[in-house]
């Protein structure tokens, strides 16, 4: 995957813009509560004049009265408003939330299988958790800042002006001071969250990687090793968050400084405008009161930054996601079932521009119904030959068609509705097996054809003595299970698909000799009538088959049947002695 640039600001906040606006109507609720407040807060400080001079000092009840009245609407409207905007304000990061999640996972579920092969898995679930809600902090703390504290702040202001604009004369001398302090912040802000998402990946990277491969930590005593990776990352991440709280504290102590500065000048000035008698009491009561209010906005507003840049880098990493080009899928054929001739026309394969050809020059035919055996030493290409069938890889040249189409022609869906798979590495989901054999047809697989299956690929022999059954739960990535048990669950898997194709990637390579022979029988009928590619370890399984290609070095070096390739005494018969020897040795 290319390194994208990151972008503008702006770019990423008019495209996270476009999350909002679906919720239009609470986002007017929200900026009401939000400007609702801020004139209550305003109004509660202008009040501060008339209850000075006009009932303290001029010693009035009646004015004590109206003035406790207000006090208590005020007071009122002051906690609808509050309520408002916070219920509004978190209504609609949750739907962002929700909405950033639900993509990344479509994307996540679209994407080619080289965009994972290039990406390690820990950033990627990162981006899924932390980030998003990074995002949605910030664009309800940016919303907040812009619309209540912006609001706040102007109201605050008005009271002062409204109170003595000589004194607010002098206040304004400190606003150029501050919005220089704002500017210079925002620059390291961005910077730091960038470098403490990156971080938190790598911490859920390692912490993945040691719970998933928590035995070879044992077996290795890779404790210190992964100790000090974890340190590494956390350090990293540790440090760049200190940055950030040390620029972010440095912001406030300075803005409060120059407030208090302000503060000192404005009290200066009030006691020569008082002496001068152009100033109550009252008047600047109500007016420091109003300058106070504004401290809290302002110090917000200077840190708006660390907000923004925050939610854009979290949300540009989203947004590089969803930007990732899918699996190309161009064809427009809907195939219903294939025949299964299966053609490979001077294929070549590469898994990138730096490793060299993986495959070259490959071509073959299979025919319907008929098994192609493919053998090589591993690393041969034996495995990524068979995943250019179902299109997990583009080809670099040449074409495969199924049934005289290329398979470039047909949808991606249809393609693979007509394939099955058993893998060397069975992936299993953390549910029960039931539904792990019936995977990708839940809900509409009749309850027989699921036992038939079951037994089949020999999954009841093991199924039928635990508690639950086929209900039994399997584990994370069917870790509960062992290697040859998920073996059979994936054959099952396969029998139940019940597609015209199939592929056998060594998959029965975590079972014993004798459990394979056991498991054969299943897999004979599983291929019985349809195309098959198999690939096996243990040479046994492939001698019956039609045809038998050897591959070395990514290109065909023998092809042809068991009989045949026995009596050319080439690649495949030196094969043969080899494990035929250590076959004979082992039983
Ligand atoms: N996802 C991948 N990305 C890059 N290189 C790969 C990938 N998978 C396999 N390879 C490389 O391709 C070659 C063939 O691998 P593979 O098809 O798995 O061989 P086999 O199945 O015959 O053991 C090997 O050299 C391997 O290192
Ligand atoms: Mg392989």
């Amino acid at each position: 995957m290319n390194k994208r640039p990151a972008a503008a600001t702006s770019v990423v906040y008019g495209r996270l813009w476009r999350y909002v606006t679906p919720h239009k109507l609470i986002g007017v609720i929200a900026v009401v509560s939000m400007a609702a407040t801020a004139i209550v807060e305003a109004g509660l400080v202008a009040l501060l004049k008339p209850l000075m001079d006009e009932t303290i000092v001029a010693r009035s009840l009646e004015t004590a009265k109206w003035i406790s009245l207000a006090f208590v609407g005020i007071f009122i409207a002051r906690g609808i408003a509050g309520f408002g905007t916070e219920v509004s304000l978190g209504y609609i990061g949750r739907s962002v939330i929700s909405d950033l999640r639900r993509q990344v996972f479509g994307k996540f579920l679209t994407l080619p299988a080289k965009f994972f092969d290039a990406q390690a898995a820990g950033p990627l679930l990162s981006r899924m958790t932390y980030n998003v809600e990074m995002v949605a902090e910030s664009v309800t703390s940016v919303v907040t800042i812009a619309v209540r504290d912006v609001l706040t702040v102007f109201a605050a202001f008005g009271v002062m002006l409204y109170w003595s604009p000589t004194l607010t004369m002098y206040v304004m001398i400190v606003f150029p001071i501050v919005a220089l302090i704002v500017r210079l912040l925002g620059i390291a802000f961005r910077r730091y969250s960038n470098r403490i998402q990156q971080s938190l990946g790598d911490v859920s990277q390692v912490t993945d990687e040691i719970v998933r491969g928590n035995w070879v930590v044992k077996a290795f005593n890779g404790y210190e090793y992964e100790q000090a990776r974890l340190d590494e990352a956390d350090g990293r991440n540790r440090k760049q968050n200190l940055k950030l709280i040390n620029v972010r504290a440095l912001g406030v102590a300075v803005t409060q400084l120059v407030f208090g500065l302000s503060i000192a000048l404005v009290v200066y000035v009030a006691g020569r405008l008082s002496a001068q008698n152009s100033l109550t009491a009252g008047e600047f009561i109500s007016f420091f009161a109003a300058m106070m209010l504004m401290l809290q906005p302002v110090r917000r507003i200077t840190n708006v930054n660390a907000a923004l840049q925050r939610g854009v880098a979290a949300a540009d990493s989203l947004f590089a996601i969803m930007d990732e080009g899918d699996e190309e899928d161009q064809g427009t054929v809907e195939i219903d079932r294939v025949k299964g001739n299966v053609r490979f026309a001077s294929v070549g394969f590469s898994y990138g521009d730096k490793n060299g050809p993986v495959l070259q020059n490959i071509d073959l035919e299979v025919r319907s119904g008929q098994t192609l055996a493919i053998v090589g030493h591993s690393g041969s290409g034996k495995s990524t030959l068979v995943s250019l069938l179902p299109r997990f890889y583009e080809l670099d040249s040449g074409d495969i068609s199924i049934d005289g189409t290329s398979i470039k022609d047909l949808t991606l869906a249809s393609l693979r509705d007509n394939i099955s798979l058993v893998t060397q590495d069975v992936v299993l989901f953390n549910d029960t097996m039931a539904n792990n054999l019936a995977y990708g047809q839940l809900g509409d697989c009749p309850e027989e054809d699921l036992l038939r299956a079951a037994e089949a690929a020999h999954v009841l022999d093991f199924a039928n003595e635990m508690p639950d059954g086929l209900d039994t739960m399997v584990g994370d990535r069917g870790i509960l299970l062992s290697g040859g048990q998920r073996q059979r669950i994936a054959i099952g898997r396969a029998l139940l698909k019940n597609a015209p194709i199939l592929i056998l990637d060594e998959a029965t390579s975590s079972l014993d000799t004798r459990s394979e022979r056991r498991i054969q029988e299943a897999l004979n009928e599983l291929m019985k009538n349809r195309t098959t590619l198999v690939i096996a370890h243990r040479l046994s399984t492939v001698e019956n088959a039609d045809q038998i290609i050897v591959l070395h070095d990514g290109g065909i070096v023998e092809s042809g049947t068991h009989a045949e390739l026995i009596a050319k005494n080439g690649h495949y018969a030196a094969l043969h002695r080899m494990q035929f020897s250590s076959e004979t040795s082992s039983e």
